[in-house]
């Protein structure tokens, strides 16, 4: 297995065994962190994070893997303050910022402008989600939560995913990279944000059983895990068709979690809004914030096995 040099662009470009590798790798980094070890693998590598929208965890977690490796960091949360702003093309910046660094994690709000960047250089891109697309190292966290969390991991696991499936690019790469590790799965969304039709396709395909409905209480007695996503509010047409989506979506609650296999698990990729009641905070089956901190180990082992590291 070599990962050297290779982009982190979509789960779809890494095999099965390679992403079991990932996530064993990171349990190994996970370990490192629990005993506060800082290790120092990436000593003298930059990781340069680009980010043209929003984020918190994401960005927040690969810098603090790459300091945690060793290595620094430089960027931008948002192009104010850059070129961009005086209409620079991403192909430009990321031409230039290669020379500034070893590796570059991005965010950018175009479906595909992750694989343009990676195509304009040598260092490698990872995916830190493009527009409603993809956000293949969020799947890595995700997965390496079930992996650690749930005891049915992956082969016959019922992964209920719940809320904005048409635009939610987490849901996306999640459902195609865990039905091909043997999950099911159940899309579970209001009326007009369905899963899209070629997620539905690469799950039948990949030997899942699928359903698709509107009603969360027709799989939660089944599902393993529910994955619960926001309303996707900034890639909405427009504000009245958010408000139209959104009115029908169900909050999870103390009541609702009457209704959760004792051993489920309930997920988010965060941030929240309105999707899950605080009241279920302490639940031991809420393991949102644990997935968001498990960002760390997954990312450091992305990089250090693109990097060569490892
Ligand atoms: C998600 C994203 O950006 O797609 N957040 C994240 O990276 N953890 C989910 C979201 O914004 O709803």
């Amino acid at each position: 297995m070599d990962f050297k040099g290779r982009d982190f662009l979509s789960g779809d470009d890494y095999s099965n065994e390679e992403i079991m590798h990932v996530l064993q790798t990171a349990d190994v980094m996970n370990e490192h962190l629990k005993k506060k070890e800082n290790l120092d693998l990436c000593h003298g590598k930059v990781l340069a994070t680009l980010f043209f929208e929003p984020s918190t965890r994401t960005q927040f977690s690969f810098q603090s893997a790459m300091l945690r490796l060793g290595g620094t960091t430089l960027g931008f949360s948002g192009p104010e303050g850059t070129s961009v702003r005086k209409g620079e093309t991403l192909e430009d910046t990321v031409r230039t910022v290669e020379g500034y660094c070893d590796v570059i994690a991005m965010r950018h709000p175009e479906p595909y402008s992750a694989m343009r960047a990676a195509d304009m250089v040598s260092v490698p891109v990872i995916n830190g989600g493009d527009g409603p697309h993809e956000h293949p190292t969020q799947t890595m966290l995700d997965l390496f939560t079930i992996y650690k969390e749930h005891e049915k991991q992956f082969k016959g696991l019922n992964l209920a995913f719940y809320g904005d499936l048409k635009y939610g690019r987490t849901t996306h790469s999640l459902c195609k990279a865990a039905t091909r590790l043997g999950a099911n799965v159940f899309f579970v969304s209001p009326e007009t944000l369905e899963m899209p039709g070629e997620y539905v396709k690469i799950a039948k395909e990949n030997g899942a059983r699928v359903v698709e409905t509107n009603d969360l209480m027709e799989v939660i007695g089944e599902a393993d895990v529910i994955y619960t996503t926001r309303i996707q509010k900034e890639r909405f047409p427009t504000m009245e068709d958010y408000e139209r989506a959104g009115k029908n979506y169900r909050k999870v609650d103390k009541l609702m979690m009457y209704s959760f296999k004792k051993d489920a698990l309930l997920m988010h990729p965060l941030p929240r809004v309105d999707e899950i009641s605080v009241e279920v905070d302490n639940d031991p089956r809420s393991v949102f914030m644990k997935q968001a901190h498990y960002g760390v180990p997954v990312r450091m082992a992305i990089i250090s096995l693109l990097l060569g590291v490892v």
